[in-house]
Formats: C-alpha cells, structure tokens, sequence
C-alpha cells in the first residue's frame, strides 16, 4: 500500500500540488484509509452522499421556475452567492467541462431571482450542484421548489434515482434534503497531506 500512496505523492508534487485522497465508507477503502492516517494524513471536509428515487419526490408547485442559458445562470449565482464575476469565468470553464446534459434553474420571485441551482443528467441519474437561496430570501420553501422542479424537468428520459453530496456539517441543506425525501447512502471524506518536502523532513 504504502508504494501506491508514495506514487501519488510523487505525481502531485510534480504538480506542486498537497497530496489528497478522496475516501468513502466502503469496505475495501478502509485500509487505504488507515495507511493514509498512519502516514499522517489529515481527514477533512466529510460530506454525505444523498439519494432519492424519482417516484418518491412530492409534486411540484407552479412557483416560478426557470431554465437559463448558462451565462444567465452564472450572473444569478454571482448575484444570490456574492462570487465575483472574475471567479465565474472560471466557474462557467468548469461548468463547460461537464461531460453530460446540464440543466441551469432558478426561482424567480417578485423580488427578482431569489434561488438557483443546477442539474446534471447521466443516464439514469441526475445530480444536484449549486443549490443555493439568497441570505434574505431563506425558508420561504424556494430550495425545495428549485429542487423538485429540476428533478422533475430533468428526468423525464429514464431517470430514476437522484444523488447529491452535502457536507456533514451544513445542517440547513441536511435538513432541506431529508425534508424533500432524500436519504443517506454513504460518507465521503478527504485525507490531504502537504507535500514531498514535509515528508522528506518525516521520514529523515
Ligand atoms: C440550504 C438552503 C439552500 C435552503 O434554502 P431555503 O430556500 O431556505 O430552503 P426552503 O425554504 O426550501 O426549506 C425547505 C425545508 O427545508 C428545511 N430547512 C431549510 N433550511 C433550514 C434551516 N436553516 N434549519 C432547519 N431546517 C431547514 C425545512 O424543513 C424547510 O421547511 P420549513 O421552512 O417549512 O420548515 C439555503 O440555506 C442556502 O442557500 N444555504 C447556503 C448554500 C448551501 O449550503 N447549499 C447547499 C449545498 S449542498
């Protein structure tokens, strides 16, 4: 084990990169995941990966949900999230770099856009990214609209099962989540470690 994790050591440093794995609950990562903490590997940012099936969500309501062009989309998520318009350049790359169908939504209210999110669709699943309501527009049912409205409009070609990651701590999604029916499929963590020179002084 230990060669392997060397390996990608070595291929991040070479990046100038720290090293860092991206780890689940399964069984067969659980001895990855002790080697790495025995070589002094940080866990961070635990998150939960959420399903639900596409016959279990509650019916949407006709609330004002609308489907944009990607760069429409970005100007509402700079707009709900604050993110600078320079960062979004960088963001729409990403968001390009999707190798499926996405959908970009949101709510819009008489106060303007107030909710965004989007959808991606691969196969039988669609998973959700970017779910987010403006600070002052909270718990006026909005993410939850958003979100049954994309799941609706996204599966209708043989979708099944939807899926999304949260962190573990963010309660408010949590509870957003498990309110609309999703349920717990496994954890998901990361073990980061700084790079060669720290281990070459460890290991001295
Ligand atoms: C999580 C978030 C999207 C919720 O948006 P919202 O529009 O306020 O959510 P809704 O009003 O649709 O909430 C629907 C239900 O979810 C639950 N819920 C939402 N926010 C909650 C909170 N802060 N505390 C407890 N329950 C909450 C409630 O059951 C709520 O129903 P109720 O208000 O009738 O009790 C919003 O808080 C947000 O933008 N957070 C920052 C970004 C983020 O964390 N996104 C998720 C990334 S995975």
């Amino acid at each position: 084990m230990l060669p392997k994790i060397r390996h990608c050591e070595d291929a991040y440093t070479r990046e100038g990169l720290p090293t860092l794995f991206q780890l689940s609950d399964v069984p067969e990562l659980r001895s990855l995941d002790r080697a790495l903490a025995d070589s002094r590997y940080k866990r961070i940012d635990p998150s939960l990966v959420l399903t639900v099936g596409r016959d279990e969500l509650p019916p949407t309501s006709g609330r004002q949900f609308e489907v944009l062009e990607i760069d429409s989309w970005l100007n509402v998520y700079c707009h709900l999230s604050g993110m600078p318009k320079t960062a979004a350049r960088l963001q729409k790359l990403v968001l390009k770099s999707i190798p499926h169908d996405a959908i970009y939504g949101a709510i819009k209210s008489s106060a303007g856009h107030v909710a965004c999110g989007l959808a991606v669709i691969d196969d039988e699943f669609i998973g959700l990214f970017d779910i987010l309501t403006h600070p002052n527009y909270r718990r006026h049912g909005h993410a939850r609209q958003l979100i049954l409205n994309l799941m609706h409009h996204g599966s209708k070609n043989g979708v099944h099962t939807g899926y999304l990651q949260v962190a573990k701590d963010n309660k408010p999604a949590l509870e957003l989540y498990k309110h609309i029916g999703y349920q717990s499929l496994y954890q998901s963590w990361y073990r980061i470690r700084q790079g060669l020179e720290t281990r070459s002084v460890e290991s001295a």
